[in-house]
């Protein structure tokens, strides 16, 4: 299930004129930036939280079996840590292709360690988009990313390094390590 949203995105044009733009990872791109940057470093933005609600029939899963990514939903008081990489605005149309099942660029304003805030993109997928699969309980959403498997590898390694990028953060991220915690529970019994 797909929709395209490369041509969405394409019209996102605020940030076109500035000669580097920050944007804000809070999954894949924390353990994988498959793009050049010109700095990173942590940061965070408020009144988000990260879940494994998106689906994924083009990365770490397929049409018939689709795997679970994450998206960020909107929560009052909520913090959402991850990581920040200053990129020239060309390296949209790059993500813009990667992320083309469902995600849009939102302006955001990020907040770095130093307490310094600007602002900049994030991209995320809403619950109208056509692949997405909403919530599930986390031991649910650990039995589906223990089966999908995608083009781009299994979807527990997308989790895995998820998890292990957040913890070399430094950040605890009760959703992503709780859903770790089921996938381990499952990878031991099937031993
Ligand atoms: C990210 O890691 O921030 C990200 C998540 C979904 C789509 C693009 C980027």
């Amino acid at each position: 299930m797909s929709l395209n949203t490369i041509e969405i995105n394409r019209l996102m044009n605020r940030f076109d004129s500035h000669d580097s733009v920050w944007l804000f990872g809070y999954g894949s791109l924390i353990f994988k930036a498959d793009f050049p940057f010109i700095e990173r470093r942590p940061a965070s933005i408020a009144g988000w939280s990260r879940r494994f609600w998106q689906g994924s029939h083009d990365h770490r899963g397929t049409e018939s079996a689709p795997g679970r990514v994450l998206t960020l939903v909107p929560e009052e008081g909520a913090t959402c840590h991850g990581m920040a990489y200053l990129v020239t605005p060309e390296e949209f149309a790059h993500l813009d292709h990667r992320e083309k099942n469902g995600y849009l660029r939102l302006a955001t304003e990020m907040t770095f360690e130093d307490g310094g805030r600007l602002e900049g993109i994030v991209y995320i997928a809403t619950a109208d988009n056509a692949a997405y699969l909403g919530p599930a309980s986390e031991r649910d959403i650990a039995r589906q990313i223990a089966t999908a498997h995608g083009p781009s590898g299994p979807n527990s390694e997308y989790l895995l390094e998820l998890a292990r990028a957040l913890r070399e953060l430094g950040k605890h991220d009760e959703h992503v390590h709780a859903i770790e915690g089921h996938l381990e529970e499952f990878t031991r019994a099937a031993r």
